[in-house]
């Protein structure tokens, strides 16, 4: 029975300004709104229209003032250094009002932009609500991105000012970020006012004289902000993700919506209440991680985890278990590859067996397709109901998911459930009809979307209108594939894109071509996602060469795969690479990569009747197999 789910659905439907203005008495806002949904510039709409708030007072301040100052706010966890500590809410407030005041000091003010790159530290956490609090726009750009990203990032958005640190600290290295940042700069056309640079003691950086400043000393002497209101339909932030091209797409994401929705989200979907510990292992530089290691536990007066270190050897894949038993976490959220790892270092859970998680009420797991061996193997194992929910850089919060606060309902594994109320999701075949039950299309949801996902991309309404609402008017498009089955439930099985998922981190096989193209000896060049057993998705290249090159095969596979982690970053995880002589493409000059990724995956394809030249699918083949793909079906594959 999903009677309540049904419900809320309904009712947010058909009265979605009922729905949402009742939601948004959890918010402190300075002026109520004049409309709740402003559809005047349809189909752009904005949430909360006329109201005005601050972010941060309602992450902050307020639970301050309503006598939670005590209470931790943040509990830092850094295996990878060996530090734990917890910061409350009054110094919490204390620290992001003093970094605020820094900001305001070197001139910032209302919308300017700051780019933020910087690794799991609490001083991240303090630098977007420092932003927040004077009505500047973040864009936090994730630590295992190369300077070429960071550059394209720092050109689009523009910032003043750019907060970073001297280091990162990764399992057994220490990643210096100023090399990195100094890089990203040369490359950028947009040039920066300064940059503040926190000192970790791993590695210290050289500061630039006359563009860096000291996080600390800077701070010196300088007065405390005060929250600036600003308008709900101002932005708190922008956060790149990765679209078909090599570009990314500067998400952009609202004040007001998105404290209301985080906010609701959390009980609904999480089941948190105030003085609750929720845990996201994601990355502050990941949507996840701004919706559910930030926004969200703070926006309710929780306590949250920011971990550095990962699922396995930081320093065992116990590591989970002990930051759960440690900070009576009540709901986790991780990635099904967290878990993948976890399950192949500790099969027999003994790690896990020497842990009091009984505090655990539930996993939730997102950011990929949760397979359901994985999502059963979690849940024996745990004893808890394990929750796969879907959702998007775009949406900022879940868009199916299973209520745990509202009403659990019956888990099917494969599926994150049903539709979260607010998102009215369907299948569409290609002239944009509803498909039956049972069958595949592309997903889109009808707008308007709920309050808290992207109004538009930064400064371009065009590619925003392009990329997700030509397609099916009166739709966005998720990018996504699936069904639905006859009870509502949504599986999520593809893209419709060449978007790729590695280890829960979205890639665009666009950037990885980009690249590869770039190197001298490369003529033509194709990447496709095939499936990995812990990464669920590896990307894999086939290369082919320009006439008359004499290099080594052996050197040449080194270079791209060293070309790909300098230009995009180590998180790319690009090992796999071959040289062809043909690619397989239509008569029309497109690339088969569809057919090639079956091919990888032992998936049935049939050949298109349009293709050039059938014998280059033999020549694929052959690649693959040397690869040691394209033998057997993930499922059968031997590690
Ligand atoms: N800064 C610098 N480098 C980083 C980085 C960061 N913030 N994050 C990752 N990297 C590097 C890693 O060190 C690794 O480098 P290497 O090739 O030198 O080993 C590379 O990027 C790939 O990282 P990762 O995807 O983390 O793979 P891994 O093999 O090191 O670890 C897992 C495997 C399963 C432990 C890891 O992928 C994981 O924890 N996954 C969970 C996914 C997740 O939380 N996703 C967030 C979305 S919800
Ligand atoms: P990101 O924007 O990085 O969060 O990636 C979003 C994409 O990850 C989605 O469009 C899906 O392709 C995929 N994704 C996220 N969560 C799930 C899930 N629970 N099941 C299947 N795919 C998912």
């Amino acid at each position: 029975m999903v009677m309540r789910t049904q419900a809320l659905q309904q009712q947010a439907k058909t009265d979605p300004e009922g729905f949402w203005g009742q939601a948004a008495e959890a918010i402190s806002w300075e002026r109520p709104w004049q409309r709740v949904l402003d559809d005047r510039q349809a189909p752009l709409y904005r949430w909360f229209e006329g109201a005005t708030l601050n972010t941060c007072y309602n992450a902050v301040d307020r639970h301050v003032a309503q006598g939670r100052g005590e209470q931790i706010a943040i509990h830092y966890d850094s295996p990878v250094t060996g530090t734990a500590y917890g910061i409350s809410y009054a110094e919490l407030q204390s620290k992001v009002a003093r970094l605020a005041g820094t900001l305001q000091a070197q001139g910032l003010t209302v919308g300017d932009r700051v780019v933020i790159y910087m690794p799991m530290v609490p001083e991240t956490v303090f630098a977007m609500l420092a932003c927040a609090r004077i009505g500047a726009v973040h864009s936090v750009v994730f630590g295992g991105f190369a300077a070429a990203e960071l550059a394209t990032r720092i050109d689009d958005a523009k910032p003043k000012w750019v907060m970073s640190a001297s280091c990162g600290v990764e399992p057994g290295r220490v990643v210096a970020y100023k090399p990195l940042l100094d890089e990203a700069l040369n490359q950028a056309k947009h040039e920066v006012q300064g940059c503040l640079i926190l000192q970790r003691p791993q590695c210290e950086a050289e500061l630039t004289l006359g563009r860096d400043l000291d996080w600390y000393q800077a701070q010196q002497g300088v007065e405390p902000a005060s929250c600036v209101a600003v308008a709900a339909t101002d932005p708190l932030y922008i956060l790149y993700t990765s679209g078909t091209t090599g570009t990314p797409k500067g998400v952009v994401r609202d004040n007001g919506g998105h404290a209301v929705a985080l906010a609701w989200s959390m009980k609904a979907i999480y089941d948190i209440e105030p003085g609750d510990c929720f845990w996201a292992a994601s990355d502050v530089g990941w949507v996840v991680g701004h919706s559910y290691i930030v926004y969200a536990p703070l926006l309710v007066g929780a306590s949250t985890v920011l971990y550095e270190g990962k699922p396995v050897g930081t320093p065992d894949p116990g590591a989970f278990w002990r930051v759960i038993e440690q900070y009576k976490v009540k709901s986790f959220f991780t990635a099904p590859t967290a878990m993948r790892a976890i399950k192949r270092e500790d099969p027999d859970t003994t790690y896990l067996r020497s842990y009091d998680i009984g505090c655990l009420k539930a996993l939730y797991l997102a950011g990929e397709r949760c397979d359901p061996d994985t999502l059963n193997w979690s849940s024996e194992q745990l004893g808890v109901a394990v929750i796969d929910h879907w959702w998007q850089t775009e949406t900022g919060w879940a868009i199916c998911a299973n209520l745990m606060g509202i009403e659990p309902v019956e888990i099917k594994p494969g599926s994150p459930a049903l539709a979260v109320p607010g998102y009215q999701v369907e299948v569409l075949d290609e002239v944009g009809e509803p498909v039956a039950p049972g069958s595949s299309g592309a997903i889109a949801i009808k707008l308007p979307l709920p309050p808290g996902t992207l109004p538009t991309l930064w400064q371009n309404d065009a590619r925003y209108h392009a990329g997700y609402l030509d397609r099916y008017p009166g739709y966005y498009l998720t990018g996504d594939a699936g069904y639905q089955d006859e009870d509502g439930y949504l599986y999520i099985m593809s893209r419709i894109d060449d978007i790729i998922n590695v280890a829960g981190h979205r890639l665009s096989t666009g950037r990885f071509e980009e690249v590869l193209a770039q190197h001298p000896a490369v003529a033509e060049v194709a990447v496709i996602g095939v499936a990995d057993k812990l990464k669920g998705q590896v990307p894999l290249g086939m290369v082919v060469l320009k006439s008359g090159v004499s290099l080594a095969e052996e050197t040449l596979y080194q270079q791209l795969i060293a070309l790909v982690r300098a230009e995009i970053g180590p998180v790319a995880a690009f090992k796999l690479v071959s040289v062809v002589s043909k690619l397989p493409k239509t008569r029309s000059g497109k690339i088969l990569r569809g057919t090639m990724r079956k091919m990888a995956d032992c998936q049935e394809y049939v050949v298109p009747a349009t293709i050039e030249d059938p014998e280059t699918l033999d020549l694929i083949r052959a690649a693959l197999n040397r690869m040691g793909y394209g033998h057997a079906k993930i499922e059968e594959r031997i590690d």
